[in-house]
């Protein structure tokens, strides 16, 4: 959720936790749309570390609105987590020029957008996205770095609570957006349950027409990896 002033509206997360009446609160922008996304949740424990690697592939090389993709997390009333890349008609502010995305690491909640500082890549790179619960129970890290090099892209920390349930891949289009142009592609998925939950694998979802594939469990439900996850273009 970057432009529009909604509560959660993950649709499949929000399909995933079954929506509740404040589901009226989504999508204020008729034009917003959504391309294909894999979900899980809503889990009996609670996340406490969630980390990706997102290839986002070529974005528009020229953006009628805005197009943001971001693997997102949440437990249906509270924040939303959302390291977001980012389209917009003019992407120079994070330094991206034509077929860049910008990145940053992001939390949307009833306060609005909370942001912090943005880098420019490109569609090949490999940005390994990163959610931890830090010791108070309270503050979420979000680290996001190249993973190729190793090179920091954003950070961002806030206290969204202990009661995370909910992780999932968001194509987000608003403002009538020029739509992704490549598929995207999310590798080594995993996420860590505060305890063993054997069944969190059975609320995995996927629509749109992304797939994953990998699905798999350690530590008798605590520890779950999602190979890959594919996303088509728009
Ligand atoms: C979501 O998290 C917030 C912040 O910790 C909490 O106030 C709220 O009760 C949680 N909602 C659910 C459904 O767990």
């Amino acid at each position: 959720m970057r432009a529009s002033a909604v509560l959660l509206a993950l649709p499949s997360l929000a399909l995933a936790f079954t929506i509740p009446s404040s589901g009226s609160l989504f999508h204020s922008k008729r034009s917003d749309s959504w391309g294909g996304s894999v979900s899980l949740g809503p889990s009996k424990s609670t996340i406490v570390n969630a980390v990706t690697t997102l290839i986002p592939g070529t974005a528009p090389a020229m953006q009628n609105g805005e197009l943001f993709l971001w693997p997102g997390m949440s437990n249906g009333t509270g924040d939303l987590v959302q390291t977001t890349l980012e389209s917009w008609p003019d992407n120079s502010w994070c330094g991206a020029t034509a077929g860049q995305w910008c990145v940053r690491a992001s939390v949307f909640g009833g306060f609005g957008q909370l942001d912090g500082s943005a880098s420019a890549v490109s569609g090949t790179d490999h940005v390994r996205i990163e959610y931890n619960l830090e010791s108070d129970g309270e503050t979420w890290t979000q680290t996001v770095t190249n993973a190729l090099t190793g090179a920091a892209l954003s950070s961002y920390y806030h206290k969204s609570g202990p009661f995370m349930r909910g992780w999932g891949t968001g194509t987000e289009c608003d403002s009538s957006c020029t739509g992704t142009i490549a598929a995207q592609q999310y590798l080594d998925t995993v996420i860590t349950l505060a305890s063993a939950d054997a069944t969190f694998g059975n609320t995995i979802s996927s629509a749109g027409g992304a797939t994953y594939s990998g699905l798999s469990s350690s530590s008798g439900g605590k520890v779950w990896k999602i190979a890959t996850i594919d996303v088509p273009a728009m």
